[in-house]
């Protein structure tokens, strides 16, 4: 089916060298007057970001609160903390200077402020959020999108459970995109941001629509860029051009491009993934590149097509004898690619050896987190999930 869609990506993007500086300009331009700033463990605070963008707001008379801490795969306490310091001191704009976790608990907290009641609510999907506090991302690393994206993914670390909530109403209004901030990134998170932001597109990619070609053809570049420069700052972390195009990337991946006319795509690894996240705290793009090749083995015979021209089109590999060889073949290097990368193309590889039962209950938690089933390829039910987790394994 060829279907209808919306396309709607309202943040403002400042991307290049030295874009931080427009930071107090666009906080202003945005109506901003008592700003929280908003970071993480303090990778902002070595490289000093954090004092060029208060100089920048003291330079624009704006005053600001701060509040720091926030943890990979962002928890839930944090978010309440937020909304209490928000509410105390009048804020009226989030400024995250981080990555996804840090724009994710951004979000989370512009919800809190601008809804009343629990804002977990939003995450276990009893109600909508009608409204959030404006916010704005100053971008240090390419990997979830959030900076464009609708999403926001919060961990409520009590139990475990990682939820996502969408909604457009917290969309940033402007990103601050410099590759050069990125460049003090530990290679691993590089690595695993590249793998999270090819599967932003991958995810929208396998669905079983008679799909527009446009959005085709700019889903395969996407990703063929992300894997050519993917390997190359795993040599050359320091290169500008590699890190430039796959911030880029970064944005276009999660901000609905690749997903017009994709009747929102087949998201069971991300779904699967943040399980496994909530439960092990794994970096988000690591816990991905260990699922991908199970879940794709497992639901590949239900959409030969798509994985055929994925093989073709994005992995480039030669075609087999009939199109279940290439398509293995195409799982085959995009493991490859993976380990080129020095992302784990199993559970164990990543670190994580769950035993039956946890495998049972995340399997189970995605299916409930789904509302009944995870992925649309093959609609995938706990069954499904715990063969899935159990191929994954290694
Ligand atoms: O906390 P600090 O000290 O800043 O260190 C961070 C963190 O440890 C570090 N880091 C970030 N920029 C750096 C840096 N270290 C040195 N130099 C820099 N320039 O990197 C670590 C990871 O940061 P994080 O924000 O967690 O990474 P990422 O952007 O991958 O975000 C992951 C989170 O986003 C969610 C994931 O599930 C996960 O919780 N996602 C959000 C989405 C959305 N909102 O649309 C979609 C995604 O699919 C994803 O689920
Ligand atoms: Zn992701």
């Amino acid at each position: 089916m060829y279907v209808n869609f919306e396309y709607y990506t309202p943040t403002k993007v400042i991307f290049g060298k030295e874009a931080e500086k427009q930071t107090a300009a666009q906080v202003k331009r945005f109506g901003g007057t008592k700003v929280l700033l908003h970071y993480g463990g303090g990778s902002v605070v070595r490289s000093g970001l954090l004092d060029r963008i208060k100089a920048s707001l003291d330079e624009e008379k704006i005053a600001y609160v701060e509040l720091s801490g926030v943890v990979p795969n962002p928890h839930l306490d944090k978010v309440y903390e937020g909304i209490e310091l928000c509410k105390k001191e009048g804020v009226d704009f989030i400024l995250a200077i981080g990555g996804g976790s840090v724009i994710d608990s951004s979000k989370a907290i512009g919800y809190g402020v601008a809804n009343e009641g629990d804002v977990w609510d939003f995450f276990d999907h009893n109600r909508e959020a009608k409204a959030c506090l404006p916010l704005g991302a100053v971008l240090t690393i390419a990997a979830a999108g959030s900076e464009m994206s609708n999403g926001c993914v919060i961990t409520n670390e009590k139990n475990g459970q990682k939820r996502a909530y969408d909604n457009d109403v917290c969309r940033a209004k402007f990103a601050i995109m410099n590759p050069e901030l990125t460049m003090t990134l530990p290679d691993y998170q590089t690595a695993s941001g590249c793998a999270d932001i090819i599967m932003h597109s991958m995810e929208r990619y396998f669905n079983q629509n008679d799909n527009y070609e446009m959005t085709d053809v700019i889903s395969e570049a996407l990703m063929r860029n992300v894997m050519k420069y993917a390997r190359i700052l795993a040599k050359e972390p320091d290169n500008y051009k590699a890190r430039a195009e796959v911030m880029w990337a970064g944005s276009l991946s999660h901000n609905g491009l690749t997903g017009c006319g994709t009747d929102n795509g087949d998201w069971a690894c991300h779904n699967m993934e943040h399980e496994v996240g909530g439960m092990f705290n794994v970096a988000h793009g690591a816990g991905l590149a260990s699922l991908w090749g199970s879940w794709a083995r497992y639901v590949h015979h239900a959409a030969m097509d798509r994985f055929e021209k994925f093989a073709l089109n994005v992995t480039c590999v030669e075609p087999g004898a009939d199109a279940e060889e290439t398509i293995e073949r195409g799982i085959r290097a995009m493991e490859q690619f993976y380990h080129d990368i020095n992302m784990p193309t199993s559970l164990k590889e990543l670190g994580v050896e769950p035993t039956a039962e946890q495998i049972e209950t995340m399997a189970h938690g995605c299916e409930v987190a789904c509302g009944g089933a995870a992925g649309c390829i093959i609609p995938l039910k706990t069954a499904d999930m715990i063969k899935i987790y159990e191929m994954a394994r290694g």
